[in-house]
């Protein structure tokens, strides 16, 4: 029986590839997606959620959420311009498919209520304000939720500031309140997505495969590297779903964690206790490395495959 998934993105270019991953990945059922603003506004992510589904021909429902952080009337920096990593559209074709009309948080709040709820990993992989508020408004939820796998945080380093990793820094309200709920959780933070690179040697090897769904990753690859010039790239998000599937690919520490909201430099840093100062009970299991060779052989796998 393949395991269900839900991703929560704000499609962006590794959310791209991760969803592609969760599509393609015979282990996993991609139930849906819920769009949430992060790397572009959130309708800018929910178009390019539909654009990938549209690119791979498969129908997977696709619900647009909070347009904003949950507690801050904006990030704290408004975006003057489109993350060059990203764009302000994936370079895909325009979508013809469409969203479903209702909310991503609502959506969340009913099916995690439902039937099929204690038996669905979800996946949050841009800032938290959809989880969140889902966990506000229906507090409930918490005990359906089984599993979250969450793209967050950095121990070492951030990459929006020294201190922050750009998901957690985007809503730290919201991460807070997700990453204290109680839902169990792995968090997969900077220092596991950057052991797990790809550089542009595996990137023309993804390249080669001529699959639709390889031919547009190694473009969204080769976006990212152009952004960074380090001649490699952490797909962060895709190695956080896939590790739904195969948990070996982490190497995690049972931790307590929590997210600085008030620091002035500090703002938005996951604080990971690995030397158990606080006495608190673990919350997570943090993953500070990961395996490379592993992850990008399963890349080259999923991403050889047509749906
Ligand atoms: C995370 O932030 C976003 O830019 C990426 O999609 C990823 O989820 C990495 O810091
Ligand atoms: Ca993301």
């Amino acid at each position: 029986m393949p395991h269900k998934v839900i991703l929560d993105v704000d499609t962006g270019t590794d959310d791209a590839i991760a969803l592609m991953c969760a599509v393609l990945h015979p282990d996993l059922e991609l139930i849906a997606a819920t769009t949430v603003n992060g790397n572009v506004p959130v309708v800018n992510c929910t178009e390019n959620t539909l654009r990938v589904f549209d690119l791979l021909g498969v129908k997977v429902p696709v619900y647009e959420g909070l347009p904003k952080p949950f507690v801050r009337p904006n990030f704290p920096v408004p975006r003057d311009k489109p993350n060059p990593a990203h764009g302000e559209y994936l370079d895909l074709p325009p979508a013809t498919s469409k969203k479903q009309g209702q909310n991503a948080v609502d959506f969340l709040i009913e099916y995690y209520m439902g039937p099929d709820g204690p038996s669905t990993t979800l996946v949050p992989v841009g800032p938290l304000s959809n989880v969140a508020m889902a966990i506000r408004m229906e507090p409930r939820i918490v005990e359906r939720i089984p599993e979250m796998v969450i793209m967050g945080g950095g121990h070492e380093h951030g990459n929006v500031t020294p201190s922050a990793e750009f998901n957690i820094w985007a809503d730290p309200e919201g991460a807070r309140v997700a990453f204290l709920s109680g839902i169990p959780m792995r968090v997969v933070p900077l220092d596991a997505t950057w052991a797990a690179r790809t550089d542009t040697a595996q990137v023309e090897q993804l390249r080669a495969l001529g699959t639709p769904a390889a031919v547009a990753a190694a473009a969204f690859c080769d976006r990212r590297i152009q952004s960074w010039n380090v001649g490699a790239t952490a797909i962060h998000d895709a190695l956080a779903l896939c590790a739904v599937a195969d948990p070996s690919l982490l190497v995690t520490h049972h931790v307590y964690a929590d997210v600085e909201t008030f620091g002035e430099l500090t703002v938005g840093r996951t604080v990971f206790d690995t030397h158990a100062r606080t006495g608190k009970e673990p919350n997570c299991h943090v993953a500070l490395d990961a395996d490379r060779e592993k992850f990008n052989a399963l890349l080259r796998d999923l991403l050889g495959r047509t749906a």
